[in-house]
């Protein structure tokens, strides 16, 4: 497993830019097409709306197939919902096929939305032999250094061998669902995204694996066959040894 790469810009719209860019370039170079898993939460909205507002028709959007790294159980109009964030912000505004979107379904009981979004997964994906294989997983970092919707709380989702596991938010308690540990460590890349001074220490415990770091879901991200990025702006790189 090679050194995670990092990628530091000056601030969030620099980062959302670049990995707009990278992302661009992923996607053409691909043969076929082209399955993201993405991250939820606010870090992504700049680079959703930079690839609205400057890659609409830069990009080949047939190729690219979309995937939740992890949903809140709310309706797609809430607006908690990852799935209706990137609607709004990115979806409404390119030419994507509908058949290439695959949101997570909210509306039924949570154990069976796990169930079924691995099923999708599993379905749409190739394989490694054991498990689906997306070609890239952008993955957010929560300041508790939560990732995808793994929480410090649930280690357990890391290990857990269905595609999909149930996940609760620690303090709201909100139920979600989330890919687990080992199909995104089965992917061909994982892209951290993470900005801002909430996530300093976190991002330097994390890739100094400094003492305790083994405490953080985001730790445990550790992809065999391809190289883990992390995109970061100064803030949150502030304090990593150079
Ligand atoms: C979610 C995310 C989650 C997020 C981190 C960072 O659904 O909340 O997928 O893992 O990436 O919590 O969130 P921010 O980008 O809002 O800091």
């Amino acid at each position: 497993m090679s050194e995670p790469q990092l990628h530091i810009y000056p601030d969030n719209p620099a980062v959302a830019k670049a990995f707009a860019a990278y992302l661009a370039e992923k996607i053409a170079a691909a043969k076929g097409h082209f399955h993201l898993a993405l991250s939820g939460g606010s870090t992504p909205k700049l680079l959703f709306s930079i690839l609205a507002e400057q890659y609409a028709d830069k990009i080949d959007w047939s190729k690219l197939c979309l995937y939740w790294g992890d949903e809140r159980m709310v309706a797609h109009d809430d607006p908690e919902s990852n799935y209706g964030e990137a609607k709004s912000l990115l979806l409404d505004h390119i030419d994507i096929p509908g058949s290439n979107i695959h949101p997570v379904p909210t509306g039924i009981e949570v154990e069976q939305a796990a169930k079924a979004y691995s099923m999708v997964i599993k379905h749409s994906l190739d394989t490694d032999g054991s498990r689906p294989v997306f070609d890239l997983v952008m993955l957010g970092m929560g300041g508790d250094g939560h990732t995808a919707s793994i929480f410090p709380h649930q280690m357990e989702l890391l290990t857990d061998q269905e595609v999909c596991g149930v996940a609760t938010h620690p303090e709201s308690g909100q139920k979600r669902v989330s890919l687990n540990g080992p199909v995104i460590n089965a992917a061909k890349e994982v892209c951290f995204l993470v900005t801002g001074a909430g996530k300093t220490d976190k991002v330097a415990q994390i890739l100094g694996k400094e003492a305790g770091y083994e405490k953080y879901p985001a730790a445990h991200i550790e992809i065999k066959k391809g190289t883990i990025h992390w995109f970061l702006d100064e803030a949150a790189a502030g304090k990593l040894a150079n």
